[in-house]
């Protein structure tokens, strides 16, 4: 008899699906109206003599079965984390959410590479402010009122005194008022004017420089644009000056590179810093001289970059700035 029982709890413990059935399983054989206390109970029934035999029987049979609980038991909850595990496993080999990495758009990469360049020449970086007065955009660089720089339909002003900076000349000024000679500075930045066609944007781009020393001579200016043209466009860049006017320098020139491919380029504005500039800053044109140049940023990422129509480079197209 208690072979058969064995049998059957073996079976049917050992084929517990979950933890329920196994709980079932638990009250049918050990609960207070199981089949082990049934058994017990039924010890009055025995013939005395046989009863030790009969109670080990059934003891036996009950650490049996406690056996089978605990093994099965042990069982499923090792299958229950497996199940677990199998459903929060991550394949760590696979790759991930990728970002995109952006890159500078062409004018800053210029603008940055214009800057290693002066900086390694000796240069400081000095920045003005965008929004300038008349005095220090105009007057100050030997400007008159009758320029047609002044006029209000080439420049934005706020009042008769104040306006959006049209070249960073201006940042000429701030630097030697604030400085004593002999001084080497660029000054890149945005400026603003009333412009806008295919070579044209309201806002763009220059870079000032500005050199002041004792016997500083065109020499000096030119050997410091060829350095840079080379630089900036390759070995093979050429420079030339082509006398020219600007109220602030004397002489002034047009400067143009000679690059492979395109032939002559005008990338620049340069000159010998007009005497009537020194003076108003309070140098003594007699003891100082000095050189000026004015890039177009803009202009440079075009040649550099074979760009044909600068409004693309505000267009913020990823499709054209990605080429960059
Ligand atoms: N400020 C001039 C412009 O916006 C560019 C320029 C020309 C700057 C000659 C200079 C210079 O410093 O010497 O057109």
């Amino acid at each position: 008899m208690f072979e058969d029982i064995r049998r059957e709890a073996e079976n049917e413990i050992n084929s517990a699906k979950d933890m329920k059935s196994l709980n079932d399983l638990r009250v049918k054989y050990l609960g207070k109206k199981g089949i082990v206390s049934q058994l017990m109970k039924k010890i009055k029934e025995i013939p005395p003599q046989e009863r030790k035999e009969y109670g080990k029987s059934v003891n036996d049979l009950k650490s049996f079965v406690e056996k089978l609980l605990s093994e099965r038991r042990e069982q499923l909850e090792e299958e229950e984390k497996r199940k677990l595990y199998e459903r929060l496993w991550v394949d760590i080999t696979l790759p991930g959410a990728r970002r995109k990495v952006g890159h500078n758009h062409p004018v800053m990469k210029v603008w940055r590479e214009i800057e290693e360049i002066f900086v390694s020449m000796g240069y400081e970086v000095v920045e003005g402010p965008e929004i300038e007065d008349t005095w220090h955009n105009f007057d100050a660089l030997n400007t008159p009122e009758w320029h047609p720089a002044r006029d209000e339909h080439d420049s934005f002003y706020f009042s008769d005194k104040l306006l959006l900076r049209t070249h960073t000349s201006p940042v000429q000024i701030r630097t030697m008022l604030a400085k004593k000679p002999p001084l080497a500075i660029i000054s890149p930045g945005k400026v603003y004017r009333r412009d806008y066609d295919a070579t044209h944007l309201p806002v763009f781009h220059q870079c000032e420089g500005l050199y002041v020393d004792r016997n500083v001579s065109v020499t000096h200016l030119k050997f410091t644009l060829e350095e840079f043209a080379r630089r900036i466009f390759g070995e093979g860049a050429r420079v030339r000056l082509k006398p020219s006017f600007f109220p602030f320098t004397e002489p002034s020139f047009e400067v143009d590179v000679y690059l492979e491919g395109y032939g002559w380029l005008e990338i620049l504005g340069a000159g010998m810093v007009d005497p009537e500039v020194f003076k108003s800053v309070g140098y003594d044109p007699e003891e100082w001289s000095g050189f000026a140049f004015g890039m177009g940023m803009d202009r440079i990422a075009m040649i550099k970059y074979g760009i044909k129509d600068i409004r693309e480079l505000v267009r913020n197209d990823l499709r054209f700035l990605r080429n960059y």
